[in-house]
């Protein structure tokens, strides 16, 4: 677990961090060797389980979906994202994160910051719970989206809360919508990498959601550049397998199992 990690730490300021999210075996199976990190985010509430926000996600679901993630995970650092409620106090933390850790054989698990959790993430670390920080816009704590970071105010509140994190023990931080300025300022201060989400080239590493980047989320604001489009790919496969289904094309002698 630790090994992972360090060699993780090591690239800060040497090579571009590349992360990713994944909720099942067969994607993180094929994003694994191209990245340096795999996210299990409670994005999954919105992405995969189609609900309004990710405060519905809960523990037991992340959990199956880690399982299924890890399967998938050769050389990837696995991170498990902690849903919201599921961190309020320290001894609840403690209780949850443990049975993440054991039950999914995750490297760390996520924590989104909401300027007053550096006690609880001091205290997985204490346990050697390796924790990830997360802050800007953070899903769970914020009800609208915005950048953050556009007055000297929320410049100076997002600096500091990094500079917490880090001395709470975090091994890495996400900085989600966060100005390129005060990313910069971050990644300049901290040792530990910072992974942006709409945050600019100015973090040691990027991470993005895998169903975004591959145009099957239908989700696409300024921050995500899509690379693949699967929702055509997928609606041509089952467009014509339900052409050969009627038209008795499929299925054909070669898929009988036995006879004609
Ligand atoms: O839940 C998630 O997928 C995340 C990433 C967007 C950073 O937190």
């Amino acid at each position: 677990m630790l090994k992972k990690i360090k060699s993780f730490l090591l690239k800060k300021n040497k090579k571009k961090l590349v992360c990713l999210t994944a909720y099942s075996k067969n994607i993180a199976k094929i994003i694994d060797k191209y990245c340096d990190l795999v996210l299990v985010g409670d994005s999954m509430a919105n992405v995969l389980y189609g609900m309004k926000n990710t405060h519905e996600i809960t523990l037991n679901n992340i959990i199956q979906h880690s399982i299924s993630v890890k399967k998938g995970i050769y050389k990837s650092l696995l991170v498990v994202d902690m849903p919201k409620n599921t961190y309020v106090n320290i001894k609840q933390a403690k209780k949850n994160a443990k049975l993440v850790v054991k039950k999914t054989k995750c490297d760390a698990v996520k924590i989104e910051s909401n300027s007053k959790n550096y006690a609880i993430i001091k205290a997985l670390v204490k346990i050697k719970i390796p924790v990830m920080g997360h802050i800007g816009y953070t899903p769970q704590f914020k009800k609208k989206f915005k950048v953050e970071g556009r007055n000297i105010i929320e410049a100076k509140r997002l600096i500091k809360e990094a500079i917490l994190i880090e001395k709470a023990g975090a091994f890495s931080i996400i900085l989600e919508c966060i100005t390129p300025k005060v990313a910069k300022e971050i990644t300049k201060i901290l040792k530990i990498p910072t992974i942006g989400i709409g945050s600019s080239l100015n973090c040691d590493g990027q991470i993005l959601v895998t169903d975004d980047i591959l145009g099957l989320s239908g989700f696409y604001p300024k921050f995500v550049k899509r690379y693949a489009n699967l929702n055509t790919i997928i609606e041509k496969a089952a467009k014509k397998y339900s052409k050969e289904i009627k038209t008795e094309v499929f299925p054909s002698k070669k898929n009988f199992l036995y006879g004609k």
